[in-house]
């Protein structure tokens, strides 16, 4: 009988042990069409699925221990096109289980507390893309003449790094919701080395494919101009 006992607690301590060593993660592909690769110039009044939905997704929801394809939480995985149109309908925001989800209460809501909800800009991107029909679409909306703070980093930062880098969500202890969070692995060469995958960094966006490299040059142009809040 204790050896039963035994045999129980030894079982359940290597389920908790394993769980909480979830290292591999999930990975979401580089999606087809892909961002800043089609040569096709975006329309100001569209939305489109790689370019702006699939990082906000990415950081705020498919992260690991979540909705990645490893965790699989609530048998839900937003990793990809086909993955995530599951949760919408075409054309109807309203009826789309991805947009409802955002506006919920408590912990229903997603991403649920402690994580941020998303920004009212941020649910009006996904609601825009839904109720423009949810295409898999993307474009090349990167110039590598605007690298200023306000109009090209903080963008940038907003859709595909700021989900696991904000004061409720510290990845690494990284701030990047403000200038000054920012600047700070401007100056000591992490930005650069994390986005570029340097060996020796942890490659960024976690988990998800290389940013475009028109973007990755518009951040090296902001550091080497000493990073300012311009
Ligand atoms: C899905 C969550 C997630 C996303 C998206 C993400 N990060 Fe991270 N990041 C983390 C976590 C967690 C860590 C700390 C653990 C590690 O280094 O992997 C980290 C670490 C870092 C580091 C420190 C790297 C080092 O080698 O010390 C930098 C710099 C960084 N992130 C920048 C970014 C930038 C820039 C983006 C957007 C282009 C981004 N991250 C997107 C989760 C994320």
């Amino acid at each position: 009988m204790k050896k039963q006992i035994l045999f129980v607690c030894i079982i359940v301590l290597a389920a908790i042990i394993f769980s909480a060593c979830k290292h591999e993660l999930g990975v979401i592909e580089i999606p087809t069409p892909a961002p800043g690769s089609t040569g096709l110039t975006c329309s100001t009044d569209s939305v489109y699925f790689a370019n702006d939905i699939l990082p906000l997704i990415n950081s705020g929801c498919a992260m690991s221990g979540c909705h990645d394809n490893i965790t699989r939480k609530e048998n839900v995985v937003l990793t990809s096109y086909a993955t995530i149109i599951k949760y919408v309908s075409p054309g109807n925001a309203g009826n789309s289980k991805l947009y409802s989800v955002l506006n919920k209460s408590g912990g229903d809501r997603m991403p649920p507390p402690p994580n941020a909800a998303f920004t009212t800009a941020q649910k009006a991107l996904i609601q825009k893309w839904i109720n423009q029909g949810a295409k898999n679409n993307a474009c090349d909306r990167c110039d590598t003449i605007d690298y200023k703070y306000s109009t090209a980093i903080k963008p940038l930062m907003q859709s595909k790094c700021q989900g696991c880098h904000n004061p409720s969500n510290l990845g690494g202890g990284i701030d990047l919701s403000t200038h000054a969070g920012t600047k700070v692995v401007a100056d000591n060469g992490k930005l650069f080395g994390s986005i570029n995958w340097v060996a020796g960094y942890s490659a960024m966006p976690k988990s998800s494919f290389k940013m475009p490299a028109c973007e990755i040059t518009q951040v090296k142009k902001w550091i080497t101009a000493g990073a300012p809040n311009n």
